[in-house]
């Protein structure tokens, strides 16, 4: 089937309604476009488990603080179409600003406290709410669906998982693995922005996430000892400047005294204009 593009909520609730009228499942991909093989992997999982895979273009204003890059986010709508159908995906949304936020800036917002406020909601104090304020809209234009989103916004993908907890929003979360370049560089949006000097420096993130997972595996426990080495490593790089390196709990992302259970490495670093962000997990067997 030829991928059709729908920029109306009215059409895409209609359609959606109709397929699970039909007894049919939603898949669906909600992004911002500029799409690459990290998108394209979240549509083809949707692809592989449901009957009928929607994904939503849509660079939300709200999720942009005002020294942001919203003026120039990169846009290319016939490659992302064309991607996209490739990928499997039946039904692309791409509503417009008016389209989403008819009365220019909203009144209700979606905020999911403490989780929202560290690291990335450290630099970004207006970030998440305004990802949680439409990724909430978009579940009510959507409607029950499985959704999908990717690892490499890792406290994106907490949040939105908790939103959908505390809401009862009928959605299920699909978390899907980080795509990566053949360098370990993590696949962006954003990396368009790199100059090749900076481009060549970007894995030290990656590198720095290996580190930190080596030496967990080899019995490191202490938080402090996994951020000094990742620390170090982004510090002997000089075109990054870090952000923040942490060692969490993966499901609360709060830093324990003590490592333990599943884990999570989050870094981010300023790379020239973009700050990129990374993260790997691990795991502690903790013997009973
Ligand atoms: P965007 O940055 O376009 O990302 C859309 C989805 O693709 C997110 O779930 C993101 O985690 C996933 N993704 C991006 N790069 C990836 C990679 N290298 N590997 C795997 N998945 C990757 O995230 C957003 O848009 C927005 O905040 C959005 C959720 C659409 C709300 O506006």
């Amino acid at each position: 089937m030829a991928i059709a593009t729908i920029s109306t909520i009215n059409e895409t609730r209609e359609r959606l309604d109709a397929v699970r009228a039909s007894g049919r499942s939603v898949g669906f991909v909600p992004t911002m476009g500029f799409l690459h093989d990290g998108h394209a992997s979240l549509m083809r999982a949707a692809r592989s488990q449901n009957d009928v895979v929607v994904a939503s273009i849509f660079v939300n204003p709200l999720q942009f603080a005002a020294n942001e890059d919203l003026s120039d986010y990169p846009r290319d709508l016939d490659r992302d179409t064309d991607l996209a159908e490739r990928s499997g995906v039946d039904l692309l949304f791409v509503p417009s600003v008016e389209e989403m936020y008819p009365h220019g800036p909203v009144l209700t917002t979606v905020t999911v406290d403490d989780i929202s406020s560290r690291f990335e909601g450290a630099t970004r104090p207006t970030h998440f709410a305004g990802v949680a304020t439409v990724v909430s809209k978009l579940f009510n234009i959507s409607g029950p669906a499985r959704a999908y989103f990717g690892e490499k916004d890792f406290q994106q993908l907490a949040v939105i998982r908790r939103m959908v907890s505390d809401l009862s929003i009928p959605i299920e979360v699909v978390g899907c693995p980080i795509v990566r370049e053949a360098d370990g560089l993590a696949m962006s949006s954003r990396n368009t922005y790199l100059s090749p000097e900076q481009r060549a420096a970007a894995p030290v993130l990656r590198r720095a996430l290996d580190a930190g997972v080596a030496a967990i595996d080899n019995g490191e426990v202490r938080p402090a000892e996994v951020v000094r080495i990742m620390t170090t490593i982004v510090e002997a790089e000089s075109h990054a400047q870090l952000d923040y390196a942490a060692a969490v709990d993966a499901a609360t992302l709060v830093e324990p005294d003590t490592l333990s259970g599943e884990v999570r490495l989050l870094i981010a670093a300023q790379v020239g204009r973009p700050r990129l962000i990374d993260n790997a997990g691990t795991s502690i067997e903790t013997t009973t």
